[in-house]
C-alpha cells in the first residue's frame, strides 16, 4: 500500500500585525464588533512583499525541515487565488526561488479549500509513483485585493503563507481518506479580482482596478457551518471511526462563531478543534497549513494521531481530510 505522508512543516508570516484598533483608526470600526462577530483580534499584513515572498521562506523552511535538498524536490503545488502574476505560477516562483530544479510547478485555485485541493492532488501523484515527494503550499496576500473601503471584508483577512512536504510511504499513514467538493452555482456568494474582458474592438469599459472580494457573508457563513458537519460526518463514517479516535480537528480559520457553530452541531467540543483566528484572521488558502505548522512547533501533534482537516470557501468549495501523523 502506497501513500503519501507529512514529512515537514513551514511558514512565511509577514512581520507586520496589524490590531482591531489599528483598523478602528481608518475605518468605522472597534475591537469588540470584530471579537464578537468573528473572534479576530489581529492578522499580518504584507509590509509590501508580494506573495513569493512568503511561499519561497515557507518552502525554505519545510525543505530544511525535511532535511533534503531542493534538487530533491519533485512536484511543487501552490494553492493561492493572489499569486504575483497571472503567469508564471506562483509555484514556478517558488522553485527559481529555492532552486528546486527538478521540480514540476503549478498552481490549484480553490480560494480557502486550496490547501486542501493541492494536498489530493499531490497524494494522487504519489500514490500512482509518479513522484516521490512533493511541496504543498498555501498562501495569500489577501490584503492587495480586499476593498479597504468595505468594513464588512476587509476586518476579515491576513496575509501569509504555509505549507507541507509530502513523501511516499509504503505504511498506511498519511492522508487516508478525502471528502472534496463544489458548487459551482454558488459561485457569485464568494467573488475576487473580476477580470474586465475590454479589448480594442469592444464597447467594455476599461478596468480602472482589480475587481476586489465581495462576499454575502450569511450564505457563506451557513454554507461553511453545513459543509464542516457532513464532511466530518462523512470522513468519519467512511473510516469506521468516531470522534474520540480524533485528536485533532483543524479547521479553516474564517470565523470562530463558524466552528462553534459546527461544533455543537457535532457533538465535539471546542477544545479538540485547533484555533489561531484570533493572531491570524481569515489567511484562505494559507490558514490550514498555517494552523498545522503551528501545532507541529508545539509539539501537539504525536506519531500515530490522526487528525482531520477541513475547509471550505469561494466556488464555492469544501474539503475534509483524514490524515495520520
Ligand atoms: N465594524 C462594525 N460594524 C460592521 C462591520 C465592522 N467591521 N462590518 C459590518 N458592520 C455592520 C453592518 O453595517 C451592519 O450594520 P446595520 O445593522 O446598521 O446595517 C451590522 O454590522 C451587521 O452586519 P452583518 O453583515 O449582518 O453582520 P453579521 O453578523 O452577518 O456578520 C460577518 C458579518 C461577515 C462577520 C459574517 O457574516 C461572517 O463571518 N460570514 C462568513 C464570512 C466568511 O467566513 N467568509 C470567508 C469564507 S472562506
Amino acid at each position: 500500500m502506497v501513500t503519501s505522508k507529512i514529512v515537514a512543516t513551514g511558514a512565511g508570516i509577514p512581520s507586520q500585525i496589524i490590531t482591531n484598533d489599528d483598523l478602528a483608526k481608518i475605518m468605522d470600526t472597534s475591537d469588540e464588533w470584530i471579537r464578537q462577530r468573528t473572534g479576530i483580534g489581529e492578522r499580518h499584513i504584507s509590509g509590501g512583499e508580494d506573495l513569493s515572498y512568503y511561499t519561497a521562506q515557507a518552502a525554505r523552511q519545510i525543505i530544511e525541515r525535511a532535511g533534503i535538498t531542493p534538487e530533491d524536490v519533485e512536484l511543487i503545488i501552490v494553492a493561492t487565488v493572489t499569486a504575483d502574476y497571472c503567469t508564471p505560477s506562483a509555484a514556478c516562483m517558488v522553485q527559481k526561488a529555492v532552486g528546486a530544479v527538478n521540480a514540476v510547478a503549478f498552481d490549484v485555485t480553490a480560494a480557502c479549500s486550496g490547501f486542501l485541493y493541492g494536498v489530493s492532488v499531490a497524494d494522487k501523484f504519489i500514490r500512482c509513483g509518479v513522484y516521490k515527494n512533493a511541496l504543498v503550499i498555501g498562501g495569500e496576500i489577501l490584503s492587495k485585493i480586499v476593498d479597504w473601503k468595505d468594513r464588512s471584508t476587509c476586518v476579515l483577512f491576513g496575509d501569509g503563507a504555509a505549507g507541507v512536504l509530502l513523501e511516499r510511504s509504503e505504511t498506511e499513514e498519511g492522508i487516508l481518506i478525502e471528502e472534496l467538493g463544489s458548487k459551482g452555482d454558488m459561485y457569485e456568494v464568494l467573488t475576487a479580482r473580476k477580470l474586465v474582458p475590454s479589448n480594442a474592438f469592444n464597447q467594455v469599459e476599461a478596468q480602472t482596478e482589480c475587481g476586489h472580494v465581495t462576499m454575502d457573508g450569511r450564505e457563506v457563513f451557513k454554507f461553511a457551518t453545513k459543509k464542516i458537519v457532513s464532511g466530518v460526518n462523512k470522513v468519519l463514517e467512511t473510516a469506521g471511526l468516531s470522534a474520540e479516535d480524533i485528536t485533532y480537528f483543524v479547521p479553516h480559520q474564517a470565523n470562530l462563531r463558524i466552528v462553534e457553530v459546527a461544533s455543537r452541531k457535532l457533538k465535539i467540543p471546542m477544545d479538540r478543534f485547533y484555533i489561531n483566528i484570533e493572531h491570524y484572521g481569515n489567511t484562505s488558502a494559507a490558514s490550514i497549513p498555517i494552523a498545522l505548522n503551528e501545532m507541529n512547533e508545539k509539539g501537539l501533534l504525536k506519531k500515530g494521531d490522526k487528525i482531520i482537516l477541513c475547509g471550505f470557501g469561494g466556488g464555492l468549495t469544501w474539503g475534509t481530510l483524514l490524515v495520520q501523523w
